[in-house]
Protein backbone atom coordinates (compact mmCIF):
# COMPACT_ATOMS: atom_id res chain seq x y z
CA UNK A 1 0.00 0.00 0.00
CA UNK A 2 1.35 3.46 -0.90
CA UNK A 3 1.29 6.78 1.64
CA UNK A 4 -0.79 9.09 1.70
CA UNK A 5 0.16 12.98 1.24
CA UNK A 6 -1.75 15.77 1.84
CA UNK A 7 -2.73 18.29 -1.57
CA UNK A 8 -4.46 20.84 0.28
CA UNK A 9 -5.94 22.09 3.17
CA UNK A 10 -8.62 24.49 4.16
CA UNK A 11 -10.88 25.51 7.25
CA UNK A 12 -13.98 27.57 8.48
CA UNK A 13 -14.37 29.11 11.81
CA UNK A 14 -17.56 30.59 12.63
CA UNK A 15 -17.22 34.82 13.36
CA UNK A 16 -18.76 34.92 16.77
CA UNK A 17 -16.41 34.76 19.48
CA UNK A 18 -16.80 34.19 23.11
CA UNK A 19 -13.83 35.21 25.29
CA UNK A 20 -13.35 34.48 28.71
CA UNK A 21 -14.88 37.34 30.15
CA UNK A 22 -17.96 36.68 28.41
CA UNK A 23 -18.37 33.27 30.01
CA UNK A 24 -17.77 34.57 33.39
CA UNK A 25 -20.99 37.36 32.84
CA UNK A 26 -23.21 33.67 33.37
CA UNK A 27 -21.09 30.99 35.13
CA UNK A 28 -19.01 31.25 38.24
CA UNK A 29 -15.78 31.54 36.18
CA UNK A 30 -13.22 33.73 35.45
CA UNK A 31 -10.43 34.54 32.46
CA UNK A 32 -7.55 33.85 34.69
CA UNK A 33 -8.81 30.28 36.04
CA UNK A 34 -9.59 29.64 32.61
CA UNK A 35 -6.08 30.42 30.95
CA UNK A 36 -4.16 28.67 33.87
CA UNK A 37 -5.99 25.36 33.67
CA UNK A 38 -6.41 25.02 29.88
CA UNK A 39 -4.73 27.62 28.18
CA UNK A 40 -7.65 28.93 26.53
CA UNK A 41 -8.46 32.51 25.66
CA UNK A 42 -11.99 32.07 23.51
CA UNK A 43 -13.49 30.24 21.25
CA UNK A 44 -15.53 30.68 18.06
CA UNK A 45 -19.80 29.86 18.37
CA UNK A 46 -22.25 29.54 15.42
CA UNK A 47 -25.44 31.32 15.12
CA UNK A 48 -28.83 28.85 15.83
CA UNK A 49 -29.29 28.54 11.74
CA UNK A 50 -26.14 26.86 11.55
CA UNK A 51 -24.68 23.27 12.02
CA UNK A 52 -21.62 20.88 11.51
CA UNK A 53 -22.17 19.96 7.77
CA UNK A 54 -22.23 23.84 6.96
CA UNK A 55 -18.90 24.44 8.77
CA UNK A 56 -17.39 20.94 7.04
CA UNK A 57 -18.85 22.30 3.85
CA UNK A 58 -17.07 25.31 3.80
CA UNK A 59 -13.55 23.93 5.05
CA UNK A 60 -13.61 21.24 2.32
CA UNK A 61 -14.48 23.70 -0.22
CA UNK A 62 -11.64 25.61 0.68
CA UNK A 63 -9.34 22.83 0.93
CA UNK A 64 -10.37 21.64 -2.50
CA UNK A 65 -9.50 25.04 -4.12
CA UNK A 66 -5.69 24.71 -2.19
CA UNK A 67 -5.43 21.63 -3.66
CA UNK A 68 -6.59 23.00 -7.46
CA UNK A 69 -10.05 20.66 -7.86
CA UNK A 70 -13.45 21.28 -7.77
CA UNK A 71 -15.82 19.37 -5.14
CA UNK A 72 -17.46 17.38 -7.42
CA UNK A 73 -13.78 15.91 -8.63
CA UNK A 74 -13.62 14.63 -4.94
CA UNK A 75 -14.01 10.41 -5.19
CA UNK A 76 -14.65 10.41 -1.79
CA UNK A 77 -15.73 12.69 1.89
CA UNK A 78 -15.07 11.73 5.10
CA UNK A 79 -16.26 13.38 7.87
CA UNK A 80 -14.97 13.34 11.94
CA UNK A 81 -17.61 14.45 13.82
CA UNK A 82 -19.31 14.13 17.40
CA UNK A 83 -21.82 16.90 16.88
CA UNK A 84 -23.39 15.37 13.89
CA UNK A 85 -26.45 17.26 12.54
CA UNK A 86 -28.66 14.51 12.56
CA UNK A 87 -28.69 11.22 14.03
CA UNK A 88 -29.12 9.81 10.55
CA UNK A 89 -28.27 10.21 7.75
CA UNK A 90 -24.46 11.37 7.96
CA UNK A 91 -23.02 14.92 8.48
CA UNK A 92 -21.03 13.61 5.42
CA UNK A 93 -24.16 12.96 3.16
CA UNK A 94 -25.55 16.60 3.97
CA UNK A 95 -22.15 17.79 2.88
CA UNK A 96 -22.73 16.77 -0.27
CA UNK A 97 -26.21 18.41 -0.12
CA UNK A 98 -24.39 21.85 0.76
CA UNK A 99 -22.31 21.42 -1.78
CA UNK A 100 -24.65 19.86 -4.77
CA UNK A 101 -22.34 17.30 -5.52
CA UNK A 102 -23.56 13.39 -5.52
CA UNK A 103 -22.10 9.80 -6.45
CA UNK A 104 -18.74 9.57 -4.36
CA UNK A 105 -18.96 7.73 -1.42
CA UNK A 106 -19.68 9.96 1.58
CA UNK A 107 -19.67 8.65 5.66
CA UNK A 108 -18.83 9.64 9.07
CA UNK A 109 -16.11 8.78 11.39
CA UNK A 110 -16.95 8.97 15.09
CA UNK A 111 -13.76 8.82 17.18
CA UNK A 112 -14.27 12.38 19.24
CA UNK A 113 -11.38 14.66 19.01
CA UNK A 114 -9.36 11.52 17.67
CA UNK A 115 -12.11 11.25 14.30
CA UNK A 116 -9.46 13.51 11.90
CA UNK A 117 -6.12 11.27 12.09
CA UNK A 118 -9.12 8.36 12.31
CA UNK A 119 -10.25 9.79 9.01
CA UNK A 120 -6.72 9.80 7.36
CA UNK A 121 -6.58 6.36 8.79
CA UNK A 122 -9.57 4.90 6.81
CA UNK A 123 -8.52 7.25 3.85
CA UNK A 124 -5.39 5.26 3.69
CA UNK A 125 -6.37 2.14 3.62
CA UNK A 126 -8.96 3.14 0.45
CA UNK A 127 -6.98 5.05 -1.17
CA UNK A 128 -4.14 1.71 -1.23
CA UNK A 129 -2.44 1.20 -4.49
CA UNK A 130 -5.36 2.01 -6.85
CA UNK A 131 -5.47 4.95 -9.53
CA UNK A 132 -5.30 8.62 -8.33
CA UNK A 133 -8.37 9.85 -6.28
CA UNK A 134 -8.70 12.96 -4.12
CA UNK A 135 -10.70 12.44 -0.94
CA UNK A 136 -11.63 14.87 1.68
CA UNK A 137 -11.14 14.30 4.95
CA UNK A 138 -12.99 16.76 7.69
CA UNK A 139 -13.18 17.35 11.22
CA UNK A 140 -15.84 19.47 11.86
CA UNK A 141 -17.57 20.16 15.39
CA UNK A 142 -20.95 22.40 16.65
CA UNK A 143 -19.80 21.82 20.31
CA UNK A 144 -21.70 24.87 21.50
CA UNK A 145 -25.22 22.69 20.48
CA UNK A 146 -23.76 20.29 22.87
CA UNK A 147 -22.93 22.13 25.75
CA UNK A 148 -24.97 22.87 29.19
CA UNK A 149 -23.91 26.15 29.34
CA UNK A 150 -24.56 26.05 32.95
CA UNK A 151 -21.75 23.86 33.76
CA UNK A 152 -18.49 25.77 34.27
CA UNK A 153 -16.60 21.75 33.99
CA UNK A 154 -17.21 21.67 30.64
CA UNK A 155 -18.59 25.01 28.99
CA UNK A 156 -15.37 27.16 29.30
CA UNK A 157 -13.76 24.33 27.15
CA UNK A 158 -15.03 23.71 23.51
CA UNK A 159 -15.65 25.64 20.95
CA UNK A 160 -17.15 25.54 16.85
CA UNK A 161 -14.77 25.62 13.91
CA UNK A 162 -14.28 22.51 10.69
CA UNK A 163 -10.71 21.89 9.29
CA UNK A 164 -10.65 19.47 5.82
CA UNK A 165 -7.78 18.68 4.19
CA UNK A 166 -7.70 16.36 0.84
CA UNK A 167 -5.44 13.58 0.16
CA UNK A 168 -4.42 11.19 -2.46
CA UNK A 169 -2.11 8.38 -2.96
CA UNK A 170 1.67 10.17 -2.27
CA UNK A 171 4.91 9.98 -4.65
CA UNK A 172 8.68 10.03 -3.90
CA UNK A 173 9.28 10.27 0.13
CA UNK A 174 6.54 12.85 1.07
CA UNK A 175 3.21 11.28 2.84
CA UNK A 176 2.26 9.32 5.69
CA UNK A 177 5.50 7.65 7.05
CA UNK A 178 3.77 5.61 10.25
CA UNK A 179 0.42 5.84 12.01
CA UNK A 180 -0.92 4.31 14.98
CA UNK A 181 -4.81 4.14 16.29
CA UNK A 182 -6.90 2.24 19.12
CA UNK A 183 -9.56 2.66 21.86
CA UNK A 184 -10.49 1.89 24.91
CA UNK A 185 -14.29 1.17 25.61
CA UNK A 186 -14.18 0.59 28.68
CA UNK A 187 -13.42 3.78 29.38
CA UNK A 188 -16.69 5.03 27.02
CA UNK A 189 -18.62 6.72 30.08
CA UNK A 190 -16.17 8.79 31.44
CA UNK A 191 -16.62 11.67 28.57
CA UNK A 192 -20.23 10.91 26.88
CA UNK A 193 -23.67 12.59 25.96
CA UNK A 194 -26.04 10.71 27.71
CA UNK A 195 -29.22 10.74 26.18
CA UNK A 196 -30.63 11.10 22.52
CA UNK A 197 -29.59 7.73 20.95
CA UNK A 198 -30.87 3.99 21.97
CA UNK A 199 -29.20 3.70 25.30
CA UNK A 200 -31.22 6.49 26.77
CA UNK A 201 -34.09 7.85 23.98
CA UNK A 202 -35.41 11.59 24.23
CA UNK A 203 -37.99 12.39 26.79
CA UNK A 204 -39.31 15.44 28.30
CA UNK A 205 -36.77 14.13 31.72
CA UNK A 206 -33.52 13.96 29.57
CA UNK A 207 -33.76 17.51 28.40
CA UNK A 208 -34.87 18.81 31.95
CA UNK A 209 -31.77 16.95 33.42
CA UNK A 210 -29.37 18.36 30.28
CA UNK A 211 -28.36 14.98 29.96
CA UNK A 212 -28.14 15.95 25.64
CA UNK A 213 -24.99 17.65 26.60
CA UNK A 214 -21.41 16.79 27.17
CA UNK A 215 -20.58 15.23 30.49
CA UNK A 216 -17.12 14.37 31.73
CA UNK A 217 -14.62 13.33 33.81
CA UNK A 218 -12.12 15.83 33.45
CA UNK A 219 -9.05 14.11 35.81
CA UNK A 220 -9.81 10.85 34.47
CA UNK A 221 -9.85 12.39 31.21
CA UNK A 222 -6.89 14.39 31.24
CA UNK A 223 -4.86 11.20 32.85
CA UNK A 224 -5.95 8.69 30.60
CA UNK A 225 -5.13 12.04 27.30
CA UNK A 226 -1.80 12.03 28.64
CA UNK A 227 -0.65 8.50 28.40
CA UNK A 228 -2.82 7.41 25.25
CA UNK A 229 -1.66 10.37 23.13
CA UNK A 230 2.26 10.08 23.97
CA UNK A 231 2.06 6.48 24.06
CA UNK A 232 0.86 6.89 19.99
CA UNK A 233 2.82 8.88 19.18
CA UNK A 234 6.03 7.03 20.19
CA UNK A 235 4.63 4.41 18.67
CA UNK A 236 4.10 5.79 15.54
CA UNK A 237 7.75 7.56 15.75
CA UNK A 238 9.58 4.29 15.76
CA UNK A 239 7.83 2.79 13.01
CA UNK A 240 8.60 5.56 10.84
CA UNK A 241 12.33 4.92 12.64
CA UNK A 242 12.39 8.36 13.79
CA UNK A 243 13.32 10.67 17.19
CA UNK A 244 12.30 13.49 18.85
CA UNK A 245 14.48 15.40 17.44
CA UNK A 246 13.54 15.05 13.71
CA UNK A 247 9.81 16.26 14.72
CA UNK A 248 9.82 19.68 12.81
CA UNK A 249 6.06 20.79 13.85
CA UNK A 250 4.06 18.98 16.71
CA UNK A 251 0.26 19.15 16.50
CA UNK A 252 -1.52 17.34 19.52
CA UNK A 253 -4.83 17.48 19.49
CA UNK A 254 -5.98 20.76 21.05
CA UNK A 255 -7.82 20.16 24.26
CA UNK A 256 -5.96 21.76 26.88
CA UNK A 257 -2.51 23.12 26.80
CA UNK A 258 -1.47 21.20 30.14
CA UNK A 259 -2.23 17.86 28.43
CA UNK A 260 -0.29 19.11 25.65
CA UNK A 261 2.38 20.43 27.27
CA UNK A 262 3.01 16.54 29.13
CA UNK A 263 2.31 15.11 25.98
CA UNK A 264 5.39 16.70 24.69
CA UNK A 265 7.45 16.42 27.97
CA UNK A 266 7.01 12.32 27.74
CA UNK A 267 8.15 12.52 24.13
CA UNK A 268 10.95 14.58 24.62
CA UNK A 269 10.26 16.42 21.51
CA UNK A 270 11.92 20.12 21.63
CA UNK A 271 9.17 22.57 22.98
CA UNK A 272 9.82 24.93 20.00
CA UNK A 273 8.25 22.22 17.59
CA UNK A 274 4.62 22.55 18.95
CA UNK A 275 2.00 24.64 17.04
CA UNK A 276 -1.17 25.81 18.58
CA UNK A 277 -4.73 27.17 17.72
CA UNK A 278 -5.69 26.51 21.52
CA UNK A 279 -5.67 30.28 22.78
CA UNK A 280 -7.60 31.67 20.02
CA UNK A 281 -10.56 28.62 19.23
CA UNK A 282 -10.36 26.16 22.23
CA UNK A 283 -10.94 22.45 22.21
CA UNK A 284 -12.52 22.16 18.76
CA UNK A 285 -12.45 17.97 19.36
CA UNK A 286 -11.90 16.81 15.59
CA UNK A 287 -11.24 19.87 13.97
CA UNK A 288 -8.51 20.85 15.79
CA UNK A 289 -5.41 19.61 14.18
CA UNK A 290 -6.96 19.86 10.48
CA UNK A 291 -7.22 23.74 11.51
CA UNK A 292 -4.32 24.12 13.11
CA UNK A 293 -2.30 22.04 9.65
CA UNK A 294 -4.32 24.54 7.58
CA UNK A 295 -2.98 27.77 10.11
CA UNK A 296 0.59 26.18 10.22
CA UNK A 297 0.60 26.09 6.30
CA UNK A 298 -0.40 29.20 6.18
CA UNK A 299 1.94 30.98 8.43
CA UNK A 300 5.12 28.97 6.87
CA UNK A 301 5.82 26.91 9.72
CA UNK A 302 4.70 23.94 8.06
CA UNK A 303 6.78 23.58 5.33
CA UNK A 304 7.69 21.16 2.54
CA UNK A 305 9.59 18.55 3.47
CA UNK A 306 9.24 18.91 6.85
CA UNK A 307 8.12 15.76 9.59
CA UNK A 308 4.90 16.60 10.86
CA UNK A 309 3.89 14.69 13.96
CA UNK A 310 0.18 14.52 15.24
CA UNK A 311 -1.52 13.06 18.03
CA UNK A 312 -5.07 13.16 19.37
CA UNK A 313 -6.88 11.08 22.13
CA UNK A 314 -10.97 11.19 22.41
CA UNK A 315 -14.32 10.57 23.22
CA UNK A 316 -14.24 6.54 23.57
CA UNK A 317 -11.25 6.71 24.96
CA UNK A 318 -9.72 6.87 21.30
CA UNK A 319 -6.52 7.94 20.24
CA UNK A 320 -4.62 8.03 17.03
CA UNK A 321 -0.94 9.29 15.68
CA UNK A 322 0.42 9.99 12.46
CA UNK A 323 3.95 11.13 11.39
CA UNK A 324 4.19 12.44 7.79
CA UNK A 325 6.36 14.21 5.71
CA UNK A 326 5.24 17.19 3.81
N1 LIG B 1 -14.05 27.98 36.57
C1 LIG B 1 -13.74 28.03 37.89
N2 LIG B 1 -13.65 26.94 38.66
C2 LIG B 1 -13.87 25.74 38.07
C3 LIG B 1 -14.20 25.63 36.72
C4 LIG B 1 -14.29 26.80 35.96
N3 LIG B 1 -14.59 26.81 34.65
N4 LIG B 1 -14.35 24.31 36.43
C5 LIG B 1 -14.13 23.64 37.56
N5 LIG B 1 -13.84 24.51 38.56
C6 LIG B 1 -13.55 24.20 39.95
C7 LIG B 1 -14.07 22.88 40.39
O1 LIG B 1 -15.42 22.97 40.78
C8 LIG B 1 -13.17 22.57 41.56
O2 LIG B 1 -13.63 23.27 42.68
P1 LIG B 1 -13.66 22.56 44.14
O3 LIG B 1 -12.21 22.26 44.43
O4 LIG B 1 -14.27 23.59 44.99
O5 LIG B 1 -14.48 21.33 43.95
C9 LIG B 1 -11.84 23.18 41.15
O6 LIG B 1 -12.14 24.12 40.11
C10 LIG B 1 -10.84 22.20 40.63
O7 LIG B 1 -11.50 21.34 39.71
P2 LIG B 1 -10.73 20.23 38.95
O8 LIG B 1 -11.71 19.48 38.08
O9 LIG B 1 -9.91 19.42 39.90
O10 LIG B 1 -9.77 21.10 38.05
P3 LIG B 1 -8.63 20.61 37.09
O11 LIG B 1 -7.38 21.27 37.47
O12 LIG B 1 -8.64 19.12 36.94
O13 LIG B 1 -9.08 21.23 35.71
C11 LIG B 1 -10.11 20.55 33.67
C12 LIG B 1 -10.32 20.86 35.14
C13 LIG B 1 -9.60 21.80 32.99
C14 LIG B 1 -11.43 20.15 33.06
C15 LIG B 1 -9.06 19.42 33.54
O14 LIG B 1 -9.42 18.33 34.34
C16 LIG B 1 -8.95 18.95 32.13
O15 LIG B 1 -8.48 19.67 31.26
N6 LIG B 1 -9.33 17.69 31.86
C17 LIG B 1 -9.31 17.17 30.51
C18 LIG B 1 -10.46 17.75 29.82
C19 LIG B 1 -10.40 17.57 28.35
O16 LIG B 1 -9.37 17.69 27.74
N7 LIG B 1 -11.57 17.30 27.79
C20 LIG B 1 -11.78 17.18 26.45
C21 LIG B 1 -11.09 16.00 25.91
S1 LIG B 1 -11.96 14.99 24.89
C22 LIG B 1 -12.37 15.83 23.65
O17 LIG B 1 -11.61 16.67 23.26
C23 LIG B 1 -13.76 15.61 23.06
Amino acid sequence: MKPIKIVGTGRFLPPQVVTNDDLSKNVDTSDAWIRERTGIGSRRVVDAQTSTSMLAARAIEEACADAGIEPCALDGIIVGTCSQDTLFPSTACWVQDHLQIRGMPAFDVMAGCSSFLYGLEVASHWLGSGPKRHIAVCGAEVFSKILNWEDRRTSVLFGDGAGAAIVTQAEGSSGILASNWGSDGTLASILMVPAGGTRMPATHATVDEHAHSVIMEGSKVFKHAVTAMSQALLGALGEAGLGPDDVDVLIPHQANLRIMEATRERTKIPADRVFSVLEQYGNISAASIPVAICEARRAGVLRDGQVLAMTAFGTGLTWAAAVMRW
